[in-house]
């Protein structure tokens, strides 16, 4: 299972319901990763994207502890047992956790790879993610060359985990 998040410096993910800032550049990165793949995200995370909507071309999976929420397109989860047992069918490759900052952390052991665009900045933010750096499981095996866009320096890298 993946996982794939935007952090900065502190390993901070969102502010007031949104991301940390605009990356144009990412968007591309992210379509191209999770394109016809299964992506697992919270209800807070729906609720973020535009119109409220799950994400075209993908299996959405939205996580919520509501009985009583509807949305269309998407199979609703109650649980994190209830996902990875509704994943089982797929093949684990292929699911991506897109988010937020519950989600991310409930999932996190879970996964093998981790796809970090780290922004190399400290952006105003309310919502974190563990600090990977920080947990001996994961090391870096790849990185981007440095992007920039209005002054920000980003890098795509991936986090492997060693123990699974
Ligand atoms: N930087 C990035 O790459 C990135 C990516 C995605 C999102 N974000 C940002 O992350 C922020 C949202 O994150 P968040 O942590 O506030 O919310 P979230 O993780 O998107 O969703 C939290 C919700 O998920 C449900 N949930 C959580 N744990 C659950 C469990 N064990 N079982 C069932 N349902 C569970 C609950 O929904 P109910 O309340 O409905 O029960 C909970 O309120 C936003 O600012 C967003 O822009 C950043």
């Amino acid at each position: 299972m993946n996982l794939i998040v935007a952090v900065d410096n502190n390993w901070a993910v969102g502010y007031n319901g949104g991301l940390l800032t605009y990356l144009p550049g990412d968007l591309p990165y992210f379509k191209e990763k999770t394109m016809d793949k299964i992506i697992v995200m919270g209800r807070k995370t729906l609720e973020s994207l535009p119109n409220g909507k799950p994400l075209k071309g993908r299996k959405n999976i939205i996580l919520t502890r509501d009985k009583d929420f509807v949305c269309e397109n998407a199979v609703i989860c109650y649980s994190k047992d209830e996902v990875l047992e509704y994943i089982k069918q797929f093949n684990t490759e292929d699911v991506f956790i897109i988010g937020g900052s519950e989600i991310y952390n409930l999932f996190m052991n879970e996964c093998n790879k981790a796809y970090i665009t780290k922004i190399y900045e400290i952006l105003k933010a309310d919502k974190f993610i563990n600090n990977m750096d920080k947990l001996n499981n994961w090391e870096i095996t790849w990185k981007s060359d440095m992007q920039e866009h209005q002054g920000i320096n980003y890098q795509w890298t991936l986090y492997e985990n060693k123990c699974i």
